[in-house]
Parts: C-alpha cells; sequence; structure tokens
C-alpha cells in the first residue's frame, strides 16, 4: 500500500542540489536506485528525472525514518523531507555528489516488486524484455537523456521554422493511400463497409495542396506509417520534419535546409556547422562510393580501373571488356599483409551484393603477391598500381562485372565492411554532412517491366532533361535531393511538377492511364487546375535526426513505446485480434489464406 501525498510539495529535484544548497531543508520524491546499510546509518540513493541523490538516514537524524527507510527496497516510489549537508566523502563522478540530504522524514508512495529489468545505463537486457517493461526501461537515465535531446531537436526545429515564417499545420491520419511506395497500412471505414482509409505514407499530397491554397511555407512535425521491411533505423510509424514552400527552386530549399541543420545543432549540442554543405552529383556518389548516401568522413573510393587492363589476355577482365562491363578498384592503405583468411572472408562479403569474385593485389616492399599477377602483364599490373597510386604496403582489391552496378554496389559495401574491420571510424566524432544531387527521375523495374518514379511521380525533372522524357527516360535527371549524414539519408525531397501537361506526361512514362492517374491522385490533379505556385520541399527523417545528436544507431532508442523488428510491440501485444462485434461492424470477416 501506497501512502498518499496529503499535501506534501517537492520543493527541487534530486539532481539539482548542489553545495549551494547545504544548511536548507527540502523535499525530493523519486525512485529507490540503491539501498545500503553501513554501521547504524541506511543510505539511500534517490533517483529522478535530473539525475541521484544520496540520502542518509540514521538513529541520531530520526529514529522513525531510518526504521520505515530500511524497509524500502529498489524501485520503491518514495519522497523524503529533509536537511542538505556536506558529504563526508564526496563523490566527483556524481553532479550531486558533494552533498546529501539527512533524513528526517520518509514517506513510501508506492512499494514495487523485484523489476525484471536492472535499472540502470548500459544495460544489456534482451531488446524483448526491454520492450516488453518499456516503462522500467525508460526508467534508465541514458534513455531519458535521449528523450530529453528529442524533445530540444523538435522545440529548434520548430523555433528555427517559426522565425523564418513557416507555419505548422495538422494533415489527415485517416486520408488515401499516398505515393510513397512503401506498403500502406490500411484502416477500415465502418461507414462504408469495404472501404479502406491509408494511414499517410508521408503528408505530400496535403502539404503540395497547402501551397495551392496560398500558405506559402509549411512545416509539420508528423507522424508517417510505412509497412516495409525494418532495419535498425526503420520503424512502421516513424517521424518526418515536413516541409513546403511556395516560389523556390532547388537552391532555396538546400539553403533553408542547411540553416534549419545548423540551427538545430547549435541549439541541442552546441555544434557548429559549416554551411554551404558540399553537393555532389548522384552519378559521382555511385561512382566513387557505389552509394547514394556515401560515408565521407574517410576516403578508399572506389576507381575504375578498366581502361588500365582493357587488351588483358586474363579471362575473367577480358570477357568483362568485351561485354562492355566495369572492372572496379579500392585501395586499403597499409593492408598487403592482410592473411589468406581474411581476403577470403572479404570475398564472401561481396558474393553477398552479387561480386562474382574479388581479385588482390598486395603491393609489398620486396615483391607484388596477387593471384592474378600470373594472368597479367608486368605493364598491366604496373597500370593498376599507378591508378590505384598505390603505395608499399597497400593492398588493392578489384572487383569486375559486366553490370557496372553490381561492381559499384559491391565495392561500396566492401569499402564500409573495411573501415568497420580497421576501425577507421572509431573515435570519429565528425559530422560529414552533403547533398546528393541529380537523382534519376524513374529507375526501370525490370520484373515489373516498366520505368517507376525513383521518388515520387511528382518530382520535376530537371529543365534541361526534359527533352529526353518521352525518348530516353533513363536519362532524365530530378530536380531531387537529399541530405546525407555520415552514410545515412537524413531526408530528401524535391521540386514538384506544377505544370499539368508535364505532369500528364510524367503519368504516361510511368504507364498511368488518364484514368488511373485520375482514380489515385485525382484530387491533386483537380487542384492544380486552379493556379498552384512552383514550389518543392524535404522531409527529414527525424527519429535518424535525433540519433545522430544523441549519439545512438538505434532507432529504437529514440522511439518511446517502439515497434520490435517484426513490427510488433511486446508490451501493448499490438497487433491483436479484436471482437468479433467490431468485425461485424465494419462488415469484415477474417479468412485467413492456408486456414481451414
Ligand atoms: P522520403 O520517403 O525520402 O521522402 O522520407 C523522408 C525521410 O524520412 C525518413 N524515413 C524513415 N525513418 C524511419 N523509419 C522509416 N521507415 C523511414 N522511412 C523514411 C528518412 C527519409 O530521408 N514526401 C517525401 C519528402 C518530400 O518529397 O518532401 C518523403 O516522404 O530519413
Ligand atoms: P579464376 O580464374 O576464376 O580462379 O580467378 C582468378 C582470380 O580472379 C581469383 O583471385 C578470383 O577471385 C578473381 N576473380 C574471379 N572473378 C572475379 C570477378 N568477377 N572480379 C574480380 N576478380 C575475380
Amino acid at each position: 500500500m501506497g501512502e498518499a501525498l496529503n499535501g506534501l510539495k517537492r520543493t527541487i529535484m534530486c539532481g539539482e542540489l548542489r553545495e549551494e544548497h547545504v544548511d536548507s531543508d527540502h523535499i525530493v520524491m523519486g525512485w529507490v536506485q540503491r539501498k545500503r546499510n553501513l554501521g547504524g546509518l541506511t543510505f539511500i540513493d534517490l533517483r529522478d528525472r535530473t539525475g541521484i541523490l544520496q540520502v542518509v538516514f540514521g538513529e541520531e537524524i530520526n529514529k522513525e525514518a531510518f526504521e520505515k527507510a530500511d524497509t524500502v527496497r529498489s524501485e520503491y516510489c518514495i519522497s523524503v523531507r529533509g536537511r542538505v549537508v556536506r558529504r563526508e566523502s564526496p563523490n566527483n563522478s556524481l553532479p550531486t555528489g558533494m552533498i546529501e540530504l539527512k533524513g528526517e522524514e520518509i514517506k513510501i508512495l508506492s512499494e514495487s516488486e523485484t523489476p525484471p529489468i536492472y535499472i540502470k545505463e548500459d544495460l544489456d537486457a534482451s531488446e524483448n524484455i526491454r520492450l516488453k517493461y518499456r516503462y522500467l526501461d525508460l526508467r534508465r537515465s541514458d534513455m531519458q537523456k535521449r528523450f530529453m535531446i528529442r524533445h530540444k531537436t523538435a522545440k529548434a526545429v520548430r523555433d528555427f521554422m517559426d522565425s523564418q515564417g513557416f507555419l505548422e499545420v495538422e494533415t489527415p491520419m485517416l486520408t488515401k493511400s499516398t505515393p510513397e511506395g512503401a506498403r500502406d497500412y490500411l484502416v477500415p471505414s465502418r461507414n462504408y463497409p469495404g472501404s479502406f482509409y491509408a494511414l499517410p505514407q508521408s503528408p505530400q499530397l496535403f502539404k503540395q495542396l497547402l501551397m495551392v491554397s496560398g500558405f506559402d511555407r509549411y512545416f509539420q512535425i508528423v507522424k508517417c506509417f510505412r509497412d516495409e521491411d525494418l532495419r535498425a533505423n526503420r520503424q512502421p510509424e516513424f517521424t518526418q520534419v515536413d516541409i513546403e514552400m511556395s516560389f523556390v527552386e532547388v537552391d532555396d530549399v538546400i539553403d533553408m535546409n542547411e540553416k534549419l541543420i545548423q540551427h538545430v545543432f547549435k541549439q541541442v549540442l552546441d555544434v557548429d556547422i559549416k554551411i554551404p554543405f558540399e553537393r555532389i552529383p548522384y552519378r559521382v556518389a555511385m561512382a566513387k562510393y557505389g552509394s547514394d548516401k556515401p560515408e565521407l568522413r574517410f576516403g578508399m573510393e572506389i576507381e575504375n580501373i578498366t581502361d588500365a587492363v582493357k587488351n588483358t589476355e586474363f579471362k575473367v577482365f577480358k570477357d568483362v571488356v568485351e561485354n562492355g562491363g566495369t572492372i572496379g578498384a579500392i585501395k586499403a592503405e597499409n593492408c598487403a599483409d592482410m592473411g589468406r583468411k581474411q581476403i577470403d572472408k572479404l570475398t564472401d562479403f561481396v558474393k553477398g551484393f552479387k561480386a562474382k569474385g574479388l581479385a588482390w593485389i598486395a603491393y609489398k616492399e620486396d615483391e607484388i603477391k596477387s593471384p592474378i599477377a600470373k594472368f597479367l602483364t608486368d605493364e598491366e599490373l604496373k597500370a593498376i598500381i599507378h591508378k590505384m597510386d598505390a603505395k608499399v604496403g597497400d593492398l588493392i582489391l578489384i572487383v569486375s562485372d559486366v553490370k557496372e552496378k553490381v561492381v559499384l554496389t559491391s565495392l561500396g559495401q566492401l569499402r564500409l565492411h573495411l573501415a568497420k574491420e580497421l576501425e577507421l571510424l572509431k573515435e570519429n566524432k565528425e559530422f560529414r554532412f552533403a547533398w546528393i544531387t541529380e537523382f534519376p527521375l524513374v529507375s526501370y523495374n525490370e520484373e515489373e517491366d516498366r520505368w517507376e518514379a525513383e521518388h515520387h511521380p511528382f518530382t520535376s525533372p530537371m529543365d534541361e532533361d526534359i527533352q529526353y522524357l518521352d525518348t530516353d527516360p533513363g536519362r532524365v535527371r530530378a530536380k531531387a535531393y537529399d541530405m546525407v549524414l555520415n552514410g545515412e539519408e537524413l531526408g530528401g525531397g524535391s521540386i514538384r511538377i506544377h505544370d499539368s501537361s508535364l505532369q500528364e506526361k510524367m503519368f504516361k512514362v510511368l504507364g498511368f492511364t488518364q484514368e488511373k492517374a485520375w482514380e489515385r491522385f485525382g484530387f491533386l490533379l483537380e487542384a492544380f487546375k486552379y493556379g498552384p505556385p512552383p514550389h518543392g520541399g524535404l522531409a527529414f527523417g527525424f527519429d535518424r535526426m535525433v540519433m545522430f545528436l544523441s549519439g545512438t544507431d538505434n532507432i529504437k532508442d529514440v522511439v518511446a513505446f517502439p515497434k520490435n523488428q517484426n513490427a510488433l510491440c511486446p508490451m501493448t501485444e499490438a497487433p491483436s485480434n479484436v471482437d468479433e462485434v467490431q468485425l461485424d461492424e465494419l462488415g469484415l470477416v477474417i479468412n485467413l489464406k492456408g486456414e481451414e
């Protein structure tokens, strides 16, 4: 049984007490982190959101309180009234370590069973247990710190957007399927049995409509829902900082968002971010890093060495050259002594990205060691080493394939893998931003034999490329941009099409009939009949932003009640079955495939 507060008021938070409070009386409330009995004294580490305070009870101080304090256990919720005194043996690792509270009265506000997880930093309990008892997991100070950062980040975003004349406007959660390209979460309608709302994958169409309305500058910190395969940095429901602006071009959007990021990092971390960010065209990012979200904090860039061996007799390379393929390589500095076994592992690694093999050249002091040396002439070997600018001690790793994409992707991934193995970024605290620009407008879906939008169907092509839209759509670049930070996509957006004939052309390329386009996006197309302004915008992954700001690489650390890897909430056990009555009201009958 817990005691009621009965008018008792907290006077200060545990973590706020300092030497300046010595000799004053205070009332604190919180949870018992730890209790120790030492020679007639009972010490309690009392914890609240602000930190830990040592409270001491003794027969001499107050007998009744001393006896009661003896009955408390870990995670009891208590209040203590007492006097702040200087500690005999200060604890320099605690901000409150110079003082302690002499407990004169204690109330047990509620008792606690032994918690299933230990409340401490860097807990290594299984994720499922942590999510099942999330409210306890969230008692840990490292978790609470991240949510303070999340709060601060949201506030910094709002303050900045407000200062720039953006209006925060809410858009519907019960809506129609939006075009971000993941699977929708559907909500059945009771009024229209058999019909469904879709939860928004983003407010994309609504923010464009707000531009048609003349809102001029919109932003929203908003939940988005995507039913996709989850990875370390994805959640089925996640938060975006969603932004749209009227009468702008690419540079305007980029400029605004760099300033936003600069403001946020300054406010939250007191870090000065240099702007403008580097801009890298998509084509260059792919060629150098094999990725459209390049990690730029180390080099090891991919080189195309096809020319160096274009006349080779080595069958593996010759076949590739003859079939118009690519031979690419990266250079691992000071790795010439890497063991055979380790290189075999790297070979298996690139095979995971469809490479057929991995050739290597170890440039040693007295010899060049390589399984392909015997197939290449000295000139060819020298040409490769020259092209790679390799020095004694370096290891060159080569992938060749008729498909350029296989070469770039596998070497790009190998580059990241090696950086991890060689701990190139271990002590690196840098924030390395870049914009990736000039994305292709469409890409070819070979399985479905059709062009699909790389971003979404309302993304504007670059003016100089519109001429290829009919004849060579794969060549058309978009007015689209992604902001990349340390190898992650932090946000992305584009200038939109606001001209209906261009939009029609775009739909045609994507294989939408007029009818289909109107069925899906009719409300937007209709709106665009009434003087839409030129507009564009961007959305940041807010959770990802907070991940960087709080130094975690797990998105679940910055979402209060996240889903696990199987899109399940172990705490509420959602998703779950519903009552027959609810189904009846919705006119639904469950008929799972594979069941009788
Ligand atoms: P996009 O689909 O690129 O663009 O999403 C914008 C940003 O949202 C983050 N993000 C996610 N974060 C966590 N979990 C997920 N499942 C997830 N999916 C995306 C990423 C990404 O960069 N409407 C457009 C924006 C625009 O054109 O203005 C859009 O949604 O950080
Ligand atoms: P092989 O003649 O198949 O034994 O290959 C000789 C060397 O070429 C081995 O070191 C292979 O790993 C390497 N090799 C094979 N296929 C490729 C490829 N697609 N790209 C780069 N190296 C390869």
